[in-house]
């Protein structure tokens, strides 16, 4: 196992009927600014509850903030921080509102051209840079990317999507309520879903370090997401089904399965390449790239791709080769069975497209992904031809 550092600071407030929680975690003399996306939390009336519960707080709001949230977008939220001197942030929504809230919180504290914080990719912001910001919680209605108890956010400006992180942005306290995502339509369920189930292999089908607590947690989250996946999507109020896809979620990228392992993140940068130009769901992004990775990276990931199919799809007769082969279908069935599409044919993409994605990796630097580096612009175009 390699050395690691665990830290996490997020409060966690799972189950039903907690919003009453939130009077406790915001100052009782706060000046509250409420983040939220396009109007799914203010039509379901959950804006309206939180704002009972905050009482006579002086609150401010900021609704808009859309899936793949933008700089532009977020630096309007920027100004009303400044100008209302906001002492307490509470992002309500999916992902992205949440993400953008913790861009808008790192930005308010920046006195320079706030793009500069695009360009630290997966390195921290360092403390030099941004010191302080102002704290922020998070009320969670999509259960997908895990940022409501971790550090990144990934911001979109002009054709790129950008990793922010910073020891500052995690969420003081995290109000996980899986009613709350009863008004998701399917889709965003299926994305959830695969979300979290590729945030688990990219940190799982990389290569062995003996980190056998990490190896099961993550066969766990996935042994449990193949088992919930298509309840989740088909019963819309099934409580139980969905307590359990909204604590995989959040276990899948809070840092503990991916302390001291190797870790892969191909998946996400040429899937965050396609929102980017073709503006394809990110969850359905990773359900197209997935599959192809493991094949092309097979040998390299043999030994974990063996446990894989083993351990989490329990293929026991076969000879190693078809075991990988079965698991890789298992895994583009999965996806498929949640009504998610696994090639990019399928989503209107042109064969000749192909080199634009590989272009635009060039464009941001991601020239050496994986585990050890080694998928090259050219590796990543043979991806995406397999994934077609
Ligand atoms: O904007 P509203 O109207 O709220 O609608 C949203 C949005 O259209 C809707 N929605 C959310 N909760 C709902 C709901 N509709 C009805 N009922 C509810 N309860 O769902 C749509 C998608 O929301 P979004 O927040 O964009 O989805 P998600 O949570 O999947 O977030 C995706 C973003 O997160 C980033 C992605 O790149 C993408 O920008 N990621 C962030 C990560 C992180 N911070 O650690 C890691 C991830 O890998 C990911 O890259
Ligand atoms: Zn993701």
């Amino acid at each position: 196992m390699f050395n690691f550092d665990f830290y996490n600071p997020t409060r966690i407030i799972f189950g039903k009927d907690r919003l009453e929680e939130i009077n406790k975690y915001v100052p009782a003399d706060a000046i509250v600014f409420i983040t939220y996306g396009g109007g799914s939390a203010k039509k379901s009336g959950l804006i309206d509850k939180i704002k009972n519960v905050l009482g006579k707080r002086n609150i401010h709001e900021f609704g808009g903030i859309e899936p793949n949230p933008r700089y532009e977008t977020l630096m309007k939220a920027v100004d009303v921080v400044k100008k209302e001197k906001i002492n307490f942030i509470l992002a309500v929504g999916g992902g992205s509102v949440i993400d953008g809230t913790k861009f808008i919180t790192l930005a308010s504290n920046y006195n320079a051209d706030a793009r500069d914080l695009l360009k630290y990719g997966f390195m921290r912001i360092p403390f030099d840079v941004v010191g302080k910001v102002v704290p922020f919680g998070t009320v969670l209605t999509l259960p997908a990317t895990g940022s409501e108890m971790n550090n990144g956010a990934v911001i979109s400006y002009e054709h790129g999507k950008f990793p922010v992180m910073s020891e500052l942005t995690y969420p003081t306290f995290s109000i996980l309520d899986p009613t709350l995502t009863f008004t998701l339509p399917e889709i965003q369920v299926a994305n959830g879903i695969v979300d979290a189930f590729v945030h688990t292999t990219e940190q799982y089908l990389t290569f062995p370090v003996n980190g056998k607590l990490q190896d099961r947690m993550a066969e766990g989250i996935l042994q449990t997401l193949i088992e919930i996946g298509a309840p989740a999507v088909a019963e819309k109020e099934n409580y139980d089904v969905r307590a359990n896809h909204v604590w995989s979620a959040t276990l899948a990228l809070n840092g503990l399965i991916g302390a001291g392992v190797p870790q892969d993140w191909t998946t996400h940068m040429i899937g965050h390449e396609l929102t980017a130009l073709f503006g394809i769901d990110h969850g359905q992004t990773l359900a197209i790239v997935l599959p192809a990775l493991l094949q092309v990276k097979r040998q390299q990931k043999k030994a974990k791709l063996l446990q894989y199919a083993e351990r989490v799809w329990h293929i026991e007769n076969e000879n190693d080769e078809e075991k990988i082969d079965l698991a890789i279908q298992k895994t583009s069935e999965f996806f498929e069975s949640l009504g998610i599409k696994t090639h990019l044919s399928e989503y209107g993409i042109k064969a000749d497209e192909i080199i634009n994605v590989v272009n635009q990796l060039k464009v941001h630097g991601l020239t050496a992904l994986s585990e050890t580096q080694d998928i090259t612009p050219d590796v990543s175009k043979k991806i995406l031809e397999t994934a077609f």
